[in-house]
């Protein structure tokens, strides 16, 4: 009883989508400038653009009191990496930072991003998720932990492998010391993963072999995954189900995943191969007609995609190599770089030229080859019986009692609930023993 009513939970505690099946488009705020706008002209201009999600890199009051007020917005803040130390030591800094960055602003704060990429700093890994609990314990104090939720944007480079994206992996020693401890925080506060995807670094550094098409949303002959018969229109949706494989992996398939930051340079030195303003604008443009009008990705076809461009403005200030400084989808007169939608409007207004095929084929759900017998059994059981699915073809003499698996047998069962449910999100989760395929299970049916 105790483990039926486990899984009960766990299938309730899956975040549901939002009705519509689109993602969400945001933008990143950053300002390593010194000819940015004063704040108050950036908030005009973003209201103009109807960009609504605003990621920020600090918490700087004078940023926040231009927002506050404007309930529209919906800000994530971020506690620098500088300050992560501090705020895994010290519950007293937590509180004192919350107090005075957070709630005078919690009218427009969404999120807080701890840290950013701290996967690839071994002095910050072991602070991050001391840091998380204490600002999460602070959030509590001040009766702001149910409406801000606490992330952290991983980089990509916190995967061991993610080709083909089935195979998406986090680095070992990045597992124990930092990636489940968090996991385990963002399941138990409700949050989700920020990951940091840029698939222009991939195409730059392997242009030989990567198609430019594929990396810009463009039709291309498709990447198709061998594991899974799972076909690829565009390297993003390949690295977004890197990262969810990587999750699945661990048995985190529960944890939704949000894209803090994507984007592509419009201008690069010689050897930043794919840098130009065509190719930004092709980028960023055919993300934005994808999230505004597909559905997710192919591992997760019913998860909208949300994502965060990078970024606002060029950034003069910005130290590394040309590209760095040429990110921005506006110069500092905020003039456009390039023009392309940003809003579901503009989008229908363009005619709907979707560009890659949104997920609207069916989907069937099928359980972890992988996954350990006894979680199996006890899911396979929850199906047949609480769950109600129809699980009479796989009984003995049965239709479909062959092949006598428990993977099958389990397969047939969570693929029929899966269909009772209307596929809705959530449904093929089982507590992280199965996932959704776009291909028809054929040795099943
Ligand atoms: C964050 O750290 C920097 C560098 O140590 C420091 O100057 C700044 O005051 C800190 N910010 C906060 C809000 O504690
Ligand atoms: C902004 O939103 C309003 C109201 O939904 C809409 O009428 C307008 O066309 C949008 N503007 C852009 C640039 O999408």
């Amino acid at each position: 009883m105790a483990s039926l009513l486990l899984f009960f939970s766990l299938l309730l505690l899956t975040p549901l989508s939002s009705s519509s099946s689109s993602g969400q488009i945001g933008i990143n705020y950053g300002r390593i400038a010194n000819n940015l706008p004063p704040p108050e002209k950036v908030v005009q201009l973003l209201k103009t653009q109807n960009l609504t999600r605003i990621k920020l890199y600090d918490s700087d009051p004078n940023i926040l009191s231009a927002f506050s007020g404007s309930p529209i917005f919906s800000l994530t803040v971020a506690l620098p990496n500088e300050n992560l130390s501090s705020a895994a030591s010290s519950p007293s800094y937590t509180d004192s930072w919350v107090r005075t960055r957070i709630r005078p602003f919690a009218d427009v704060i969404y999120a807080i991003a701890v840290g950013n990429e701290v996967n690839s700093d071994p002095k910050l890994t072991r602070f991050l998720v001391l840091a998380m609990n204490n600002l999460f314990s602070s959030l509590q104090k001040f009766s702001l932990a149910s409406s801000i939720k606490i992330s952290s944007p991983l980089s990509l480079s916190s995967l061991q492998n993610s080709y083909p994206p089935s195979s998406g992996s986090f680095k070992p020693d990045l597992v124990q010391p930092m990636i489940k401890p968090m996991l385990d925080f963002l399941r138990k506060t409700s949050s989700y993963l920020m990951v940091n995807a840029y698939p222009f670094f991939a195409y730059s550094a392997n242009s030989g072999s990567i198609s430019l098409d594929y990396a810009l949303f463009r039709p291309n002959s498709v990447v198709v995954d061998a594991n899974n018969g799972l076909k690829y229109t565009n390297l993003f949706e390949a690295q977004l189900d890197a990262v969810h494989s990587a999750l699945g992996r661990l048995n985190y398939n529960d944890i939704d995943v949000v894209v803090s930051e994507t984007g592509w340079p419009s201008k690069g030195d010689a050897n930043e191969v794919g840098a130009s303003e065509p190719n930004a604008a092709a980028y960023n443009g055919n993300l934005v007609r994808r999230i505004l009008t597909g559905g997710g990705t192919p591992l997760r076809p019913n998860d909208p995609i949300d994502a965060y461009l990078f970024a606002l403005f060029n950034e003069n200030q910005k130290p590394g190599p040309t590209s760095e400084r040429n990110y921005g989808l506006f110069y500092p007169n905020e003039k456009k770089v390039y023009d392309i939608p940003l809003t579901a409007e503009e989008v229908a207004a363009e005619g709907g030229e979707a560009v890659a095929p949104a997920a609207a084929a069916p989907t069937w759900c099928v359980a972890n080859e992988a996954a350990a017998k006894e979680k199996l059994q006890e899911a396979l059981d929850y199906a047949c019986g609480e769950g109600g699915a129809d699980c009479r073809p796989i009984q003995p003499g049965a239709t479909c009692y062959d092949p006598d698996s428990l993977v099958a047998h389990a397969s047939y069962a969570f693929n029929s609930y899966y269909q009772m449910k209307a596929r809705a999100s959530g449904t093929c989760y089982f507590g992280g023993v199965a996932h959704v395929v776009i291909q028809p299970p054929s040795k099943f049916f």
